[in-house]
């Protein structure tokens, strides 16, 4: 673990809240943990007697799944609640649901919601930490960060590389999060996608907009693609899924105009045959299991650092 260094949030809204410090120490911490998922006794008893409530307004396998798995194996004890069964079909607002959830004194709060800034909103009524687990459009920090420790892993360096990510980069929080996580540790990320699912303002993000497929992945050392949100789309942004297959599909020519060692990723859900071919999706360079696998341990150093920053834990 890095030493002479404090976490300092009390909170995780988004990469854009942290510093390169701040995700090197996160990383750090979560290689540290993850020997624990590989034990025959998957659990420790750091984060014993703590209260974690994932509230998830959104589908969410991985995600929620993961934060789960990472609370039960630091001993905390972890409670969901899925929209679907919850009065918020009943009419009662988050703020309010929030505040019913708090007074029952959790420690950590795990929120997706369609809402972007709903986790932000939150901290104002609530004085469980917060973290963002996917907020509308917005950010998506657990999956930036799962993501940057998958490409550190097999790359041994975050700095310097070429990161291209292909697909719906407008509603994308996983694309948001990752550019802004990856430029702050030096590389360059570079995007493609429908001219209608480019957001106009990214470069302020730090990503390069290109003009064709590729440009974008050319010696890329990470090609990432994207899931076509269309939960998200009330207008029809696009032609038809056959030729956005055809036109942005990830195929094995695509990943070949790629560096050799290039690693491919994919945040799933994979919609197979559309943005990512299943041949890519399982073949040698895939490394979306991985991106699984990290998704525990990042989010189990979240909830350690989070929780070592609560005044109940102290
Ligand atoms: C993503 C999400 O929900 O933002 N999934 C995930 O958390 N791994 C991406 C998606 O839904 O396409």
């Amino acid at each position: 673990m890095t030493t002479g260094y404090f976490f300092p949030h009390r909170h995780i809204l988004g990469i854009d809240h942290l510093s390169a410090d701040d995700i090197h120490h996160i990383l750090t911490t979560a290689k540290s943990f993850k020997e624990i998922s590989s034990r025959p006794i998957k659990k420790v008893p750091t984060l014993r007697g703590n209260t974690i409530i994932n509230l998830f307004f959104e589908p969410s396998t991985r995600t929620r799944l993961s934060f789960e798995v990472a609370a039960k194996r630091m001993s905390a004890d972890t409670f969901s609640i899925a929209a679907a069964t919850s009065s918020a079909t009943k009419g009662e607002t988050l703020i309010d649901t929030a505040r019913n959830i708090a007074a029952m004194n959790p420690d950590t709060l795990i929120i997706r919601h369609a809402f972007s800034g709903a986790p932000h909103m939150l901290t104002r009524y609530v004085d469980a930490a917060i973290i963002n687990a996917g907020d509308g459009t917005h950010e998506h920090p657990s999956q930036g960060l799962l993501d940057m420790l998958t490409v550190h892993e097999h790359k041994g360096r975050l700095d310097g590389l070429k990161i291209a990510i292909i697909g719906d980069i407008l509603h994308s929080r996983v694309a948001h999060s990752d550019i802004l996580g990856f430029t702050k540790m030096g590389s360059g990320v570079f995007v493609y996608g429908p001219g209608t699912l480019i957001p106009r303002d990214l470069d302020r993000l730090g990503a390069t907009v290109c003009s064709n497929l590729e440009d974008a992945v050319a010696d890329a050392d990470v090609v990432m693609t994207l899931r076509i949100q269309k939960e998200r789309q009330n207008d029809p942004l696009l032609p038809s899924l056959r030729e956005y297959a055809q036109r942005f599909g990830v195929t094995r020519d695509v990943v070949a105009l790629a560096r050799p060692d290039a690693l491919v990723m994919h945040p799933g859900p994979i919609n197979r045959g559309i943005e990512l071919m299943p041949d890519v999706a399982d073949g040698s360079q895939s490394v979306i299991l991985d991106q699984v696998t990290n998704g525990v341990a990042v989010r189990m150093a979240l909830l350690y650092l989070v929780m070592g920053n609560t005044p109940a834990t102290g």
